[in-house]
């Protein structure tokens, strides 16, 4: 087995029995985003957006950030929901809407979270490097989102009726 196969194993293993447990939506996600997220050093920002009615709320991340509130078709993130696809952002300074977190950033992967084929959220990471995303990030997100993806519906449900 590869050493990139191994990764995803052991994170599929321990993803699945954070979902299955008895912890709050909450505290799910944030493991989630935490172990992701360190399992990939040149990831230097981890988050997860929650869809509620029109606008992505910022839920689970690493660290604070200014945009804690993105419309539909606002920014990189915004883009993803209404295209409804996924984004790979090779050197964010060559996106025309993109919003800034960090001065530092370079590149973006934002990879939507589906539930019963309706978006409920999406994974955002950033990284300080140019080109740090490849496909196989791409499709650990993928698979990432399958497994939480009513963690996430339920987070989102939840920010709606606060
Ligand atoms: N860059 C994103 C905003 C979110 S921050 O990267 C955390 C965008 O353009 O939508």
């Amino acid at each position: 087995m590869s050493e990139k196969t191994g990764l995803r194993e052991d994170l599929r293993s321990e993803v699945g029995a954070l979902v299955a447990s008895d912890a709050p939506d909450e505290a799910v996600l944030n493991e989630v985003v935490r172990r992701v997220h360190e399992a990939h050093p040149v990831w230097d920002w981890s988050g997860i957006y929650l869809l509620v009615g029109d606008t992505l709320v910022l839920g689970p991340r690493t660290a604070p950030v200014d945009h804690s509130r993105i419309g539909v078709g606002e920014g990189v993130c915004g883009t993803a929901v209404s295209e409804d696809r996924n984004q790979v952002v090779e050197d964010v300074r060559e996106v025309e809407n993109y919003l800034a977190c960090s001065i530092h950033t370079r590149s973006e992967l934002v990879v939507l979270i589906k539930d019963s084929d309706k978006i409920v959220g999406e994974f955002d990471i950033d990284s300080d490097t140019v080109g740090a995303f490849r496909r196989e990030d791409e499709a650990l997100l993928e698979e990432m989102g399958l497994l939480i993806s009513g963690r996430v519906a339920s987070l989102a449900a939840s920010y709606g009726s606060s």
